[in-house]
This record gives structure tokens, sequence and C-alpha cells, in this order.
């Protein structure tokens, strides 16, 4: 497919653009800054800038593509994930501006441009707990998509916005819209910098319900909306299938969750956010597990 991809140039982005581009696809980035990977094309544009997303949604790749003499060719998708990425980047409201007119932006200019399939980065954080003032409780676990969405802080909102925006441009224009809940992103060698603190001192992984997203699978994820056809708007949460510390599943709901409810019986390293919707309907099958990543001594 020829692919637009906002934010490619971003943590998440620079490892899921690579494994596009290596399941065959050509991928245009749209970013303040490039992406320097081979084969990658890349255009300097702002998505707070209504023009510069007209623009880039019916553009040239790159020169090759003048060759044909057949005009500009149409983008397949659109993969949508710049953004200010957390709270305590930029102001508050720096931080919402960019991220839901953004989001609009985007997405209006796909569809007028045509496309319809628009695939969006949401967050594990419309849930409310990551960023909330003290500790927020999950309403149950595991967290699916039914749970309730009422964050306190801005990013997060604007999260929350830019599920409903996108929802309401699915029921304007038919498109096929996802959004991904995107739980904390690994990359590979953060395994090694980051896991044997979190086995030591599992509190520190609460604010993420314990979950995390190798860089890898989520674009594994984004492969799989590419190839799913016909959904309209979905969300879905996109986690690998473990805990991201060692304690067990039983341990963690013992020494945190006193009196959550669950809905469903867990296996022993079951992830609290829920990938089961991701692999009912797009076929998801995240294939890395940090327990790949560390040797003995590292655990120490
Ligand atoms: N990293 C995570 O753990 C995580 C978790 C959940 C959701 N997400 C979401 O996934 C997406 C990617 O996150 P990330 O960690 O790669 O973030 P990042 O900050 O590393 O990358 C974001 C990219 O967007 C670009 N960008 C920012 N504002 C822009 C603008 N106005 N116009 C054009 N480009 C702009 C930046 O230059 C950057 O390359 C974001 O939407 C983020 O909210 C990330």
């Amino acid at each position: 497919m020829r692919i637009l991809f906002t934010g490619g140039a971003g943590k998440a982005g620079k490892h899921v653009v690579p494994y596009l581009l290596a399941k065959g696809h050509r991928v245009l980035n749209v970013d303040k800054l490039p992406l320097d990977v081979p084969g990658v094309d890349n255009r300097i544009a702002d998505i707070t800038d209504p023009g510069h997303m007209h623009d880039v949604m019916q553009s040239y790749a790159n020169f090759d593509e003048l060759q044909a003499g057949t005009g500009v060719p149409a983008f397949d998708a659109v993969v949508h994930f710049a953004a200010v990425p957390r709270i305590l980047v930029t102001g508050d409201n720096e931080c919402y501006r960019t991220n839901v007119m953004g989001t609009y932006n985007v997405i209006d200019a796909a569809l007028k441009a045509g496309i319809r399939k628009v695939i969006f980065a949401s967050s594990e954080t419309a849930y409310g707990i990551c960023f909330w003032d003290g500790e927020k409780k999950p309403d149950y676990l595991p967290i699916d998509e039914d749970h309730p969405t009422v964050p306190m802080d801005s990013y997060a909102m604007s999260k929350v916005v830019n599920e409903a925006t996108a929802r309401s441009f699915h029921a304007r224009s038919g498109a096929d819209i996802y959004g991904l809940r995107i739980n904390n992103v690994i990359e590979p060698h953060e395994y090694r910098q980051h896991f044997p603190a979190y086995i030591a001192d599992p509190k520190l992984r609460l604010r993420n319900i314990f979950a995390y997203i190798d860089a890898r699978d989520l674009g594994e994820m984004v492969e799989c909306c590419l190839n799913t056809d016909g959904l309209g708007f979905e969300v879905f949460n996109v986690s690998n299938d473990d805990h991201s510390v060692a304690a067990t599943t039983d341990q963690l709901l013992r020494d945190f969750y006193d009196g959550v409810p669950l809905n469903k019986d867990m296996a022993a390293d079951e992830t609290f956010y829920s990938n089961d919707k991701a692999k009912r309907l797009v076929g998801f099958r995240p294939k890395h597990h940090w327990r790949m990543y560390l040797d003995d001594t590292s655990r120490a």
C-alpha cells in the first residue's frame, strides 16, 4: 500500500515505519522532523495547519512518482501518530490544541482526498488512570474497550475527544477509522535499560496498569489494521500478552487491586490491559515478551 504516516520520526514511528516498509508498503512520513531511514520519503508539515494537511494528502511521495506521467497517485491509508505525546511537555492547552486540531485536520483532509482508511494513535491514558492526581483504580479488570474513559488531564482528554471526532467522521463518510489505545511503548533497547527496575519494584508500573507494548508489535497491530477492512469506527487496546513485571497476576491483584472486580478468569501472567478485541477483530498476535530480552544478570 501507499501510506501517509504522520509522526513517523517519533519514538513509536521510528519502529513502526520500518516495520511497514519491511511488509512492502511505501511510506511518506509527514512530521516536523524527517525520519532518516532508507526507503522512507519525508515531508515537513505541521498537523495543526489545515493547509499543510490538505496539501500532503494529495502529494507525490518523491520525484520517482513523476515518471509515470499520470498525476499524483492516491494514498491507500493514513496512519496518524503525530502528537504531543504526554502532559508536562508543553502547556496543557497547547497539548490539547495540537492533538485535537491536528487529528481533526488529518482525518478531514484524508477523507476529502478520498482516502478510506485512517488508523490513529489514541492512548491507554484515555481510561484516566495514567495521569490521575493520586491513584485511580480501574472499575474492573482486565480493562477492555468498554471501560469508562473519564480522564482528568489535558493529554488524555485530547485522545478521548479525538475518538469522538473520529467516530463522527466515520458517521459522515462511512470510511474505516480505527483508534489504537496504545499502552506504554517499549523500544527493543529499553528492556535491558528499564525492566530490571520494574522487576525489582512493580509499583513503578502501576500507572500503566502493569502493561506495555513492544514497538515492533505495535507495527504488527498497524499492519493488521491495514489488512482488515469494513469494521467502520472501532477502538482497540494495544498491549503485549504479559505484564511488564515478573510478579504474577494473582500477586498484583493482591498487592494493588484489593476490591477491584475481575470480569474473567485470568492466566498467571495475563495482561490487565485486554488485547482480546484486537485479536478477535483484526487478528493481532503480539510476538515479543520482555522475558525474551533479559538474561539472568540483567534481572538481578
Ligand atoms: N510512546 C508511548 O508510550 C505512547 C503511548 C500511548 C499513545 N502514544 C501515542 O502514539 C503516538 C506516537 O507517540 P510517540 O511516543 O512516538 O511520540 P513522539 O513525541 O516520540 O513522536 C511524535 C512525533 O510527532 C511529531 N509532531 C508533534 N507535533 C507535530 C505537529 N504539530 N505537526 C507534525 N508533526 C508533529 C514529532 O515531531 C514527533 O516526531 C502519539 O500520538 C502518542 O500520543 C504513545
